[in-house]
């Protein structure tokens, strides 16, 4: 990458918010906003335990992951139907083409579904739809990726991937979500092995609230490609230099961790320190409904609070691009796009 010009701190934003990207860590189920969510339990004759959009917004408070998880698993009970996974995943990724995300990995689960009785062929099929649709409506590149919970066991995860193996044409990877405390990656080593088998890409939550030894294991013992979070790698000197020597992308969701009381702040949020140390971080929005802003408003407020510049940006978008399950050609062409809006921004 060429030199860029500088920017200044007020066009900063405009440049966040315009500038391609991908997107590689959100759950769709996180994307669900209370008014689909009323309207979806409308629609299937449900109701949600609160009075009206704004108490359940005001219900978006968490001390930690687990309480957050408690309050989502709430909100996918509205979630019927192959047409309910579709409009939750079209107003995503309206939203997404609108932040100039270019190449979106959704994460989804079945397991959540399975247990209130939807099948997994309604989820798949819905989120698929979707994806297709926005490819040819909105010019974004969308692909899945099938997550285990980590807080149910190995048979579980193995019979989610059976249900799942169907359908593997429209998966691109599988991954590993929920509770993270307790259940060390490991748990399901034999799992992503196989999965590993099938053709499909690897990846796990890792150091969100769990130690450095659970991305070590990820990596060692699940052979993940990237880490989702990985923010507590920063504690491990040694880990750090794995990651930065092996390339190991990480996709970092500054929004979700100030959330979800993993930094008491967005100013003492160790971004700026994981781009410092070489290593491929990536910024991304987790559960954008509940967190408080989709990708874009995780640039701006992380920026802002972080003071950091148009080269990190270029750096990110780069890395977004770099880490993703697209071909060659494919991510070529992305990195050309984001050269060439560096090079005309005004
Ligand atoms: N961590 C773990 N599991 C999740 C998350 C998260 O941030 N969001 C949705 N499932
Ligand atoms: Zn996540």
């Amino acid at each position: 990458m060429t030199l860029l010009k500088p920017v200044s701190a007020e066009r900063l934003p405009d440049l966040l918010k315009r500038m391609p990207k991908a997107e590689l860590h959100m759950h769709i189920e996180g994307s669900l906003e209370p008014e689909l969510m009323f309207a979806l339990a409308a629609r299937n004759g449900l109701s949600v335990p609160y009075a009206d959009v704004q108490a359940l917004r005001r219900a978006y408070v968490f001390g930690n992951l687990q309480e957050f998880l408690d309050v989502y698993h709430e909100g996918t009970l509205v979630l019927c139907t192959e047409q309910d996974f579709y409009d939750m995943a079209w107003a995503y990724l309206q939203r997404a083409a609108a932040d100039h995300v270019l190449h979106t990995e959704i994460f989804f689960d079945t397991q959540t579904h399975t247990g209130h009785g939807v099948s997994a062929d309604v989820v798949i099929n819905g989120l698929h739809r979707a994806c297709l649709d926005a490819q040819g409506q909105l010019g974004v590149s969308a692909s899945l990726i099938l997550c285990f919970l980590r807080h149910l066991s190995e048979a579980e995860a193995f019979e989610a991937l059976e249900q799942a193996t169907p359908h593997l044409d429209k998966l691109v990877g599988v991954g590993l979500a929920s509770s993270e405390l307790g259940h060390p990656p490991e748990k399901f080593t034999r799992v992503f092995a196989n999965a590993r088998v099938l053709g499909l890409h690897l990846v796990a939550h890792a150091g969100e609230e769990g130690p450095p030894a659970y991305i070590w294991s990820a990596l060692d013992a699940l052979k993940v490609e990237r880490i989702d979070h990985g923010v507590q790698a920063m504690k491990d000197p040694a880990l750090v230099e794995r990651l930065a020597k092996d390339q190991i992308p990480l996709t970092v969701c500054p929004l979700s961790n100030l959330k979800l009381r993993v930094f008491p702040t967005l100013a003492t949020h160790n971004l700026g320190q994981m781009l410092d140390a070489g290593l491929v971080a990536t910024v991304n929005s987790d559960d954008p409904a509940y967190f408080g802003g989709y990708i874009n408003e995780n640039f701006t407020q992380t920026f802002a609070a972080l003071q950091l510049g148009a080269q990190h940006g270029y750096q990110l978008a780069s890395n977004s691009f770099e880490a993703s399950f697209i071909d060659k050609t494919a991510k070529l062409a992305l990195q050309h796009r984001l050269d060439e809006f560096f090079e005309t921004f005004e």
